[in-house]
C-alpha cells in the first residue's frame, strides 16, 4: 500500500515537473539536407536531432517552426521564435543583431551545376544565371564577388525563398548554377543529378542563434553542446548524418 503510494507520488511529480518545463519555439528552414529537411511529413536532420539532444540535457521542450531562412533572424528579434537552428553561419553582421552559440560546424560554399552539363567555374560569369537562397551567405558571396565587380549582371542572380526551389530551377534549366553551403551541395550531389564544379573557400562556422541578450538560454545551449562533445554523443550524431 505504502510502496504503491510512493510510486504514485513519484509518477505524478515527474509528470508535474515535465509539464512545467519551458517550451522554446525553434525556427528552422527545412530545405537543407542533411541539417534540416522534411521526411515522411516530419522535420528531421542533424540540426533537429542536435536541438532535441540539447533540450533533453537542459530539461526544456521544443516546438519546431519551419520558415524561410531570411525570416529567422527577424522572427528571433520579434520574439516569434526563441532559437534558430538552420546551418546558420556566424557572421559579423548577424552577430550585431542576434547572439550565437559556440560554433558546431564548418563549411565553405560550393558551385553546383546539372550533372550532364559541360559548365565549369566560369558558369559564375557572363550571361549565366545563378540561383541562391535569399539572405544566405551564398547570396552575399555572389553579390560581393560577382555582381559588385561586374562579373555577373545583377538580373542574372535568381533568389529563392527555399533551397528546394533553387535546386528545382537548376534541374529544370531556369538557372545554370547554384551557390550553396558545401555540406549541403555534397548531399545534393549524392541524391540528385547535380555535380560540384568549384569550392569557394569561405571558412564559415555554424552557430545556434538566440535573441540578443538572452544569456540564460545561450548558456544552456553552450553547456549542452559541451556535454554532447564530451559524452561522445556529438560524434554519434555526426556519424548518423555524415557517415558513409
Ligand atoms: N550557412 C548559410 C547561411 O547562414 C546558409 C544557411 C541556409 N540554411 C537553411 N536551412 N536553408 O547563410
Amino acid at each position: 500500500m505504502k510502496k504503491s503510494f510512493i510510486v504514485f507520488l513519484i509518477v505524478t511529480l515527474t509528470f508535474f515537473t515535465l509539464s512545467l518545463a519551458t517550451t522554446y519555439i525553434v525556427g528552422t528552414s527545412a530545405d537543407f539536407p542533411p541539417f534540416e529537411y522534411v521526411q515522411n511529413g516530419k522535420y528531421v536532420g542533424f540540426d533537429i536531432d542536435l536541438i532535441n539532444e540539447i533540450a533533453k540535457i537542459e530539461g526544456f521542450k521544443i516546438q519546431i517552426r519551419d520558415m524561410s531562412f531570411d525570416s529567422l533572424i527577424p522572427a528571433l528579434r520579434a520574439g516569434v521564435i526563441d532559437i534558430a537552428i538552420a546551418g546558420m553561419t556566424i557572421t559579423d553582421e548577424r552577430e550585431k543583431i542576434v547572439d550565437f552559440s559556440e560554433p558546431y560546424w564548418h563549411a565553405d560554399q560550393d558551385v553546383i551545376v546539372k550533372k550532364d552539363s559541360k559548365f565549369t567555374v566560369t558558369v559564375l560569369c557572363g550571361k549565366h544565371k545563378v540561383g541562391v537562397q535569399t539572405g544566405t551567405t551564398g547570396d552575399l558571396w555572389v553579390s560581393d564577388n560577382l555582381v559588385k565587380p561586374g562579373l555577373l549582371n545583377p538580373n542574372n542572380v535568381k533568389r529563392y525563398q527555399s533551397f528546394i526551389y533553387s535546386l528545382q530551377a537548376l534541374l529544370n534549366g531556369s538557372v545554370d548554377a547554384n551557390v550553396l553551403d558545401s555540406p549541403v551541395a555534397e548531399r545534393f550531389a549524392k541524391i540528385k543529378p547535380v555535380k560540384i564544379v568549384a569550392t569557394l573557400v569561405t571558412g564559415e562556422s555554424y552557430g545556434i542563434a538566440v535573441k540578443k541578450g538572452n544569456a540564460e538560454l545561450l548558456n544552456k545551449i553552450n553547456d549542452a553542446l559541451k556535454k554532447l562533445e564530451s559524452s561522445g554523443k556529438m560524434t554519434l550524431l555526426i556519424d548518423k548524418y555524415f557517415g558513409k
